[in-house]
């Protein structure tokens, strides 16, 4: 039976069960999750429905036209697993590419066809259906289908996401015919949107989905589209494309095993941060409490300078064990605490692309996915026959040196272009065990405001012991080395933003930082919860 805990106080809205629960940034999609563990379906299976019914409902945030991380607690080996479905850049891609005139035209990178990267998304969903599903594609695929064919009601978030980028969309022939009337206004929220190109698609990827998107006849017209366009993206980049299983990385946090996917994921610098919080440098503090915020922001910073050695590992080696390693914590939290530094204030962006979701099913397994198409409908183009919204996954790479992408996040030269390659990514799904089974899930979306958004939530839920929906509502703040400015959501009592300033904080007050899903689990206990501050669904049985 489901308890639905919509109305509390802290407007998080979360839901009890007892066997299984699915919390996603849509409560279509979530359904759509149970639906299949209720025929039967593991979380895997849940976790595939759940992705292409969220690339339908929230098609501004994800889709087949992007790329994620799925993090897998499988509850026959009591082990993790984590698979990379990251976009590549395709292989005519070079370090230089948006250089024009001699300086750098990061535009290039953020819409249009230069923008978009190889996707991973169908070939991530097929490898994790293979390894570990009990279903087909097509059954997965269906609830997804019947959404785009028959029609959904547009949540309020994508109606924000249709209105913000109506200027630039609304000459999409694919995009006007999806989410603009017949007199050419973008609908609103409650309107109903049929996505058919998109639901022939998915009907037609069938049960042998990657032979279709990445060798087939959809290859072909993607490719066919991208060379008109004079995009990069071939049909060899396509059929090139494979996912990569990885080992996620581990933390012992107090009585917890926290883990997280490594790079090209950021959740080794969430787990850095947590690490550098050690086991008893917040006693005594209060969650809200100044001198924890304090501690919580220069060691963000310091996460964030560290991040700067993140990137692709088939490129660059990532000295992950030291990152994480005790002798660099404690030094990372001393230079932390004594830091120094000059750099220029812009303003940080948090447009909420991206979708996460989590889910626990009925044997116990736990599927935690973080997928994107970046920015808001990505290079804002869309394959019109095919319903495809492409990603604007290369503005995650280093575009040139000293130059902020959409996040304002300043790339490094190991995050750098290079054919083939994973841009960088924030998205940092996290599992924590307890005695060997799992006890928390979270992740989140909004740029580098995920990485700070799953570490404040799990830092709640694992140190502060709050429940879930009060963990996912209490205020935020985001810090990111660069700029050198503290965000803090405007739910922040007064007093305590004061205090901050008091210290000599550089505070800027914005309505909302990302948003982050959890479930706390224990045995016949499962209590989900999702994030208000982009609205979602949290159903179990
Ligand atoms: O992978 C990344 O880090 C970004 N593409 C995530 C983008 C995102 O979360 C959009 N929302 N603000």
């Amino acid at each position: 039976m489901v308890v639905l805990l919509a109305a509390l106080s802290h407007a998080a809205a979360a839901a009890e069960s007892r066997h299984a629960m699915v919390v996603a940034e849509g409560d279509l999609a979530a359904r759509a999750g149970l639906e299949i563990i209720e025929r039967g379906g593991n979380a895997v299976d849940a976790a595939a429905a759940v992705s292409l019914a969220l690339g339908v409902t929230n098609s501004g945030s994800c889709g087949i036209g992007g790329g994620g991380f799925m993090l897998i607690y499988w509850a026959k080996t009591g082990k993790l697993y984590g698979l990379d479905y990251r976009e590549r850049a395709p292989a005519a891609a070079s370090a230089t590419m948006y250089i024009r005139d001699g300086k750098p035209a990061e535009e290039l990178a953020r819409t249009g066809p230069l923008a978009v990267a190889v996707p991973g998304e169908i070939a991530g969903l097929d490898a994790a259906l293979r390894r570990f599903g009990t279903m087909r594609f097509s059954e997965v695929a269906a609830p997804a289908i019947k959404l785009a064919r028959s029609g959904f009601p547009l949540s309020p978030h994508m109606a924000r996401d249709i209105s913000l980028t109506a200027p630039a969309i609304a000459h999409d022939p694919g995009f006007r015919a999806v989410f603009f009337n017949a007199g050419g206004s973008p609908l609103k929220a409650g309107d109903t949107v049929y996505d058919r190109n998109l639901a022939v698609l998915m009907q037609r990827l069938g049960d042998e989905p990657v032979e279709s998107f990445y060798h087939g006849e959809v290859a072909a017209e993607i490719a066919a589209y991208m060379k008109d366009r004079g995009g990069l993206l071939t049909a060899q980049d396509l059929a090139g494309y494979t996912p990569v299983w990885r080992d996620p990385i581990h933390l012992a946090h107090h009585n917890y095993d926290v883990y997280s996917m490594p790079p090209p994921s950021s959740g080794g610098v969430v787990l850095e941060i947590l690490g550098m919080f050690g086991p008893s440098h917040m006693e005594g503090l209060g969650v809200d409490s100044p001198p924890y915020l304090a501690q919580l922001i220069e060691l963000m910073r310091q996460g964030f300078v560290d991040r700067d050695r993140y990137a692709d590992p088939a490129f660059v080696t990532v000295p992950i064990a030291w990152l994480l390693s005790a002798a660099h914590l404690a030094q990372a939290r001393a230079d932390a605490l004594h830091h120094q530094n000059g750099l220029a204030p812009t303003a940080a962006a948090h447009d909420h692309g991206t979708s996460n979701f989590a889910i626990v099913d009925k044997a116990g397994n736990v599927v935690d996915v973080t997928t994107t198409i970046n920015t808001i409908f990505g290079a804002q183009i869309m394959v019109p026959a095919l319903g495809l919204i492409l990603n604007n996954e290369m503005d995650d790479f280093s575009v040139a040196p000293g130059v902020p992408n959409a996040f304002k996040l300043i790339g490094a030269k190991t995050n750098e272009i290079a054919p083939g390659k994973r841009p960088l990514s924030s998205m940092s799904p996290l599992i924590a065990l307890r005695h060997g089974r799992p006890a928390f899930v979270a992740g989140g979306s909004g740029g580098p405001t995920i990485i700070t958004g799953v570490l404040q939530v799990t830092l709640d839920s694992l140190d502060f012991d709050l429940d879930p929906e009060r963990a996912v509502a209490e205020p935020r703040i985001h810090h990111q080395a660069a700029p050198d400015m503290v965000f803090v959501e405007s739910s922040m009592p007064t007093p305590t933003t004061n205090e901050l300033r008091r210290m000599g904080y550089n505070i800027r007050l914005v309505p909302e930082l990302g948003a982050v899903n959890a479930i706390r689990i224990a045995p016949g206990d499962l209590r989900g919860a999702f994030d208000h501050r982009k609205g979602g669904g949290a159903v179990g049985d």
